[in-house]
């Protein structure tokens, strides 16, 4: 035998030599989410491992973080109401507003806070736009989308994030930031956002069902690959400088021909029923913990820069990195 691939996987020393792929701490956010009250931290049921805090236990987790290395996250808010116009999520003095002030405050430059800008957490129908007649409106929702993102740079988000799917929403809030003059905040959309029963763990967290239909209205359907591409297309016309592919598992080619077409970064939301499915098999014993590693490495094999991943604090903690 000529070619004996064998020879470089003889130990460590040369496989890590010869290996394609790495998964770096620079790439990981994570995300994390912030309710009213004080001094809670508690265990989401639906997602073992991740918490609702409040601000001021967010703002000593945070602390954490920045020990561990791990320094980027994206933050999702759970308001104290909610109406049919989404008020809580455009507050000055919300939820995430708050939130984004006390970590700044901390923290400064040593935290850089993603805002994951929608509208389900705070409408009262769970949808992420505005109803009109019994139909989920596009152009009515953009505005509050915009006033949204704007309450959270106001309030020091290093950058935003919106992730409704409703057509046009990049031109728009990229209008109403650059007014405003915050023409230096990065927009990182949700490209290729699919209706996806991955969200469930999520939306049990968030407190963001729909309370009637469905989000396949807006949302991606799962069989279209193509479009995909499009939706890119138009999110990098209207000036997003990051795209999103999410769910990730699942979408493994969506993300890799995203990123043949892409002059910008490409990320991947390796979303809730992803961790959850991962992570109650390895409590349970089903599968060793090193899978954690092996899916991670498979989302950035596919293409992906950034990784939007619950277990980013947890690969920093056991050394997996
Ligand atoms: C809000 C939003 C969702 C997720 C991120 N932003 C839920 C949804 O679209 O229903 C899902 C994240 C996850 O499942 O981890 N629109
Ligand atoms: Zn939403």
């Amino acid at each position: 035998m000529i070619r004996r691939p064998r020879r470089l996987r003889t130990n460590e020393m040369i496989r890590s030599m010869v290996r394609e792929t790495h998964l770096g701490i620079d790439s990981l956010v994570y995300p994390m989410f912030v309710i009213e009250g004080k001094k809670i931290k508690k265990e989401i049921p639906s997602m073992p491992g991740n918490y609702h805090f409040s601000v001021d236990t967010l703002v000593e987790e945070v602390k954490t973080l920045i020990d561990l290395g791990l320094k980027k996250i994206l933050l999702f808010g759970i308001p104290k109401f909610k109406d049919e116009i989404a008020s809580e999520a455009y507050n000055p003095n919300g939820i995430v507003q708050r939130a984004i002030r006390e970590l700044k405050r901390n923290f400064g430059d040593s935290i850089y806070i993603i805002t994951d800008v929608c509208l389900c957490e705070y409408t009262s129908t769970g949808h992420c736009g505005m109803i009109k007649d019994q139909r989920i409106d596009n152009d009515s929702t953009l505005p509050l989308l915009s006033k949204t993102a704007l309450s959270h740079v106001e309030a020091g988000a290093d950058m935003v994030a919106p992730s409704d799917m409703m057509d046009g929403r990049i031109a728009h809030m990229r209008r109403v930031l650059d007014e405003n003059g915050f023409e230096f905040i990065p927009i990182m959309a949700y490209s290729a956002k699919y209706a996806s029963a991955y969200y469930g763990p999520f939306r049990e967290a968030a407190d963001s069902a729909p309370h009637f239909g469905d989000r396949k209205s807006y949302q991606m359907d799962p069989a279209n690959g193509k479009e995909a591409l499009l939706e890119v297309k138009l999110d990098l016309e209207e000036g997003a400088d990051i795209v999103m592919v999410k769910p990730a598992l699942a979408y493994l080619d969506v993300i890799k021909k995203v990123k043949e077409i892409s002059d910008v970064p490409v990320a991947a939301y390796n979303v809730s029923g992803e961790y959850s499915m991962l992570k109650m098999a390895i409590n349970q014993g089903l599968i060793g913990k090193d899978v954690i590693q092996e899916t991670l490495i498979a989302i950035k094999r596919a293409g992906a820069d950034i990784i939007i991943t619950y277990f980013a604090k947890e690969i920093l903690e056991k050394g997996i990195l």
